[in-house]
């Protein structure tokens, strides 16, 4: 009798080991070690999982996000051991507003090739780059982006366009792309304000002999419409990355495509147009005189002391490698001749430079490459930096 009891009692322990879910509902068993973990609760803020299981807190603040908390699951597999860190994105800075005659408009190369090509920092740089620029110019109205062929940040997970949103340039237009290339353009705009119609443009020119050939380059243009108190003015706004290496024959091409392009779309006379880009010649180039004026743009002076967007003075990413000397200015913004004219007008290079060093895994030839790699993990150079692009930003300001 006792026996059988027992042998009851045992049959009953193991259909209930086996069977029950052993933990609650708020929480998922893990296989390795059959211990419960409550499900992590939904993060206050856009937020992006370090997939690795050796990933430590302080990991966060290298691509200048926020610790929030850590669990062996996360968004994906079980880790066997070790855990998994979640990463808030900062907080939100406290946007302010110009009045509907007051356009200032960021342009920036943002350097985020994909990791075959090279690896330098993509992740932590451009996770920074609109966090800084926002804190630094709570009132922009419009960012033009170059270069951004993967997403940005962590592209598949919390990506530029995430952190645009919810930082409140919920507006953005399509990034530029061609099925007859392998890569998309790189280029969109964002904008605080309603982007009422947009349109892409790829050009049909580029240097065969380069693999730019088979990148969807060209232009992104968006209407923006700025209400403050009733009162709206109309921004017709474009930008461009033209041919990175080589003559000048094919960005004068490029050039005489993209004004094709402007032309074609008709814009009011008495609305403004705004251009915008990285045109890859530099300011004293007799080609770039030739490209404005095919424009019929104006460039503006440049005010402030920082005198060139490519610097290798100045700038060190480009010092990891002792490449190009040469300082060059070859990002502009600038007005057209034939719209609406600003009453004053200015363009000011802005180096985007964190407050802090922080780690990269830095190799400029990386065919094998195909995901991020942590500076600590197996990285062949680790450099340390404070500068988030090759290029700075140029800062367009105007008032209509
Ligand atoms: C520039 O101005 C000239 C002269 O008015 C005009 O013929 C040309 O179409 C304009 N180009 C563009 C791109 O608007």
């Amino acid at each position: 009798m006792l026996l059988k009891a027992l042998f009851l009692f045992s049959l009953l322990a193991i259909a209930h080991g086996c069977c029950k879910k052993r933990c609650k509902s708020d929480s998922l068993e893990n296989p390795f070690n059959g211990k419960c973990y409550q499900i992590p609760p939904e993060p206050e803020r856009p937020a992006v999982w370090l997939d690795d299981c050796d990933r430590v807190p302080s990991d966060c603040d290298n691509y200048g996000l926020i610790y929030d908390l850590q669990h062996p699951k996360g968004d994906g597999p079980w880790c066997s051991s070790g855990q998994k860190i979640r990463c808030l994105l900062p907080e939100k800075p406290k946007l302010t507003v110009t009045g509907a005659k007051e356009f200032k408009i960021i342009s920036i190369n943002v350097m985020e090739r994909n990791y075959y090509m090279t690896l330098d920092g993509q992740n932590e740089r451009t996770c920074r780059i609109v966090p800084w620029l926002l804190s630094n110019f709570p009132n922009l109205d419009a960012i033009a982006f170059q270069e951004t062929f993967m997403g940005g940040c962590f592209s598949n997970k919390l990506n530029l366009r995430d952190i645009l949103t919810y930082y409140g340039f919920k507006y953005q237009t399509e990034t530029i792309y061609s099925t007859l290339k392998i890569l998309n353009g790189g280029t969109f705009i964002a904008s605080k304000w309603p982007i009422v119609d947009e349109y892409g443009k790829i050009f049909t020119t580029a240097n065969p002999w380069t693999f730019e050939y088979f990148v969807a380059k060209g232009v992104s243009y968006g209407k923006i419409v700025k209400t403050v108190e009733s009162e709206q003015m109309t921004y017709n706004v474009m930008t461009t990355h033209m041919q990175s290496s080589g003559s000048n024959y094919y960005r004068e091409a490029q050039c005489r495509e993209w004004a094709d392009f402007s032309k074609s779309l008709d814009i009011p006379s008495n609305e403004a147009l705004i251009f915008s880009g990285d045109l890859n010649m530099d300011v004293t180039d007799p080609s770039l005189k030739s490209c404005i004026d095919l424009l019929n743009g104006t460039l503006p002076e440049i005010s402030g002391f920082q005198k060139a967007s490519y610097d290798p003075n100045s700038n060190d990413i480009l010092q990891i490698e002792d490449m190009y000397k040469q300082t060059m200015l070859i990002d502009f913004v600038f007005p057209s001749k034939m719209h609406r004219q600003p009453e004053k007008a200015s363009q000011e290079i802005i180096q985007m430079k964190s407050n802090d060093y922080f780690k990269i895994c830095y190799c400029s030839i990386c065919v094998s490459r195909t995901r991020h790699v942590f500076p600590d993990d197996d990285c062949e150079r680790v450099a340390w930096i404070q500068q988030l692009s090759d290029h700075y930003a140029v800062l367009g300001h105007f008032k209509f």
